[in-house]
């Protein structure tokens, strides 16, 4: 007999799944989450070439602005060596094409959904108006279907395909796009609705960093297989059209027991014997990574960090190890001249045991002429500060009932409604968002990028550094930011990123006010 999860409550009480959950996060060091064993003998790692996802080329330039079209569909590809998973890709990929734009360019991508439920595109990172945001309950129908299945409406119904507007108006960043859709973006990112989205600008590019070719996205996901070859993923309705969540067991997280970058499992990248730029994604539902490199450099930092979730930093910090939390991006760069031709350099993930230690592999395969740099000055990061007067809201993410009775996550006790604003944000007002916690949740704000200002009892902690829409808020902590909200007024979510907490209920809506 299988226990509902309130049986589950209300045998072993709120407290007490509480503090297993704390314990089974610090037992593993990392992430929220219970770890699902694939059910097919797995490939060994480093076998596989490092995919780099394809950029999209745009229908159409004219009028000052860049149209895509990207048709989200159905398609089977190769993940793990013979053998064939069903995936949901845009243009059929995993991950999807990467959307290359301009600070200054307007960009249109319309998606067309070719698939058998609802999307919702959300652009994250993007300062986006609210209509092109990918509101959980936008919904963007595929074609023959007239309703909305499930139990949450509202919203702005577009049948077949639904053109999103960027204005573009932000400085250079890596960002990126995924399904957003209200109950189930964990399902829908897991079997792979996400893909890149880079903006160039011209500071950036006045800057010697390693390019073309030596500048790679890195996607890092975590994925569980079934026999077949299918992504196994624990929905409580794997037709993903009725009922939310996935099963008790994996209600803190699904962690899978692959690694996969670029959608292939601990790929390798022979490289040259030079720097090179790695824009490091961490699009896992809910895994947290500790990244290394092994052996770390004779000499030198292992990852120079340049930029984050917001684009440049200021200037370049030095990192031996770097940790990110599912939705956050860290931009180095790597310097593999430190190492004699011929190294092997692995990727790995000090958070994880057995198959999730590693992630990839390096093979320094040449030496070669190197003319890029790193420059002891990169951006101008405007700091925002509190002054006396300053607003400050507070969030505070744990476990707790849902309106159905059964266990969620919950923002200040309550459930998500996307019919409530939680909360009524004036724009260009300075606030300090403080974010409160028992158990490990990565927290990401719509709409504009904030910055830390404090962590624990200190100051911000080494990975906090820069523009950030996404922080990584480690169990019992306090993180304060500072935001500022501008130009655009509408309704927006904020959420924790650990995508079976968002699609078990742990949202909330601001609403921004000129
Ligand atoms: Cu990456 Cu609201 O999401
Ligand atoms: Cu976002
Ligand atoms: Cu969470």
């Amino acid at each position: 007999m299988t226990l509902s999860r309130r049986h589950f409550l209300g045998l072993s009480g709120g407290a007490a799944i509480g503090a297993t959950l704390g314990g089974c996060a610090l037992a593993s060091g990392s992430a929220t989450g219970n770890l699902l064993r694939s059910s097919l003998r797995l490939p060994g790692p480093f076998t596989v070439p490092l995919p780099v996802p394809a950029v999209a080329v745009p229908t159409d330039t004219t009028g000052g602005t860049d149209h895509f079209a990207i048709t989200q569909r159905h398609a089977e590809v190769e993940i793990l060596p013979g053998t064939k998973t069903p995936i949901l890709g845009y243009d059929g990929q995993f991950p999807g094409p990467t959307v290359p734009s301009r600070t200054g360019r307007p960009v249109i991508v319309e998606h067309i959904n070719e698939l058998d439920i609802p999307s919702v595109v959300h652009l994250h990172g993007g300062h986006t108006p609210a209509a092109s945001d990918g509101f959980p309950t936008d919904y963007v129908l595929p074609r023959g279907m007239d309703t909305v299945p499930g139990h949450h409406q509202g919203g702005t119904i577009s049948r077949g395909s639904f053109a999103y507007e960027y204005p573009m108006t932000q400085r250079a960043a890596t960002l990126w796009y995924h399904d957003h859709r209200m109950d189930f973006t964990g399902p829908a990112v897991y079997h792979g609705l996400a893909g890149f989205h880079l903006i160039h600008d011209d500071e950036e590019e006045a800057l010697p960093l390693p390019g073309g070719d030596r500048d790679i996205p890195l996607m890092i996901t975590d994925r569980a297989f079934e026999a077949d070859g299918a992504f196994r993923y624990p929905a409580l309705d794997p037709t993903m059209l009725e009922q939310p969540g996935v099963t008790e067991q994996y209600m803190a997280g699904v962690l899978g027991d692959v690694v996969l970058v670029n959608g292939a499992p601990w790929p390798e990248l022979d490289v040259d014997a030079v720097r090179y730029r790695f824009r490091i994604l961490n699009a896992s539902n809910a895994r947290r990574y500790d990244l290394r490199l092994d052996p770390r450099p004779p000499q030198g930092a292992s990852f120079t960090q340049i930029g984050s979730d917001g684009g440049l930093l200021a200037a370049p910090l030095e990192h031996p190890n770097l940790r990110i939390a599912p939705a956050e991006r860290f931009d180095v760069v790597i310097d593999f001249s430190a190492y004699p031709v011929g190294s092997l350099v692995t990727l790995t993930n000090a958070f994880g045991t057995g198959s999730t230690k590693n992630v990839m592999r390096f093979r320094i395969a040449r030496k070669a002429r190197d003319d890029s740099n790193v420059p002891p000055r990169l951006s101008r990061v405007e700091g925002i500060s509190s002054t006396a007067g300053t607003l400050t809201r507070e969030f505070t993410f744990t476990q707790g009932p849902l309106p159905s009775g059964e266990t969620g996550w919950l923002i200040n006790g309550r459930a998500y409604d996307p019919a409530r604003i939680d909360s009524k944000v004036p724009l260009g007002d300075i606030e300090l968002w403080r974010f409160i916690t028992d158990v490990h949740h990565p927290i990401h704000v719509h709409l504009e990028q904030f910055q830390v200002t404090r962590r624990g009892g200190g100051g911000p902690g080494p990975f906090d550094t820069g523009w950030k829409d996404t922080i990584d808020l480690r169990p019992g902590e306090v993180v304060e930011v500072a935001i500022r909200m501008t130009d655009y007024a509408g309704t927006y979510v904020m959420h924790c990123h650990n995508l079976e907490h968002e699609d078990m209920m742990m949202m909330s809506n601001f609403q921004t006010l000129r």
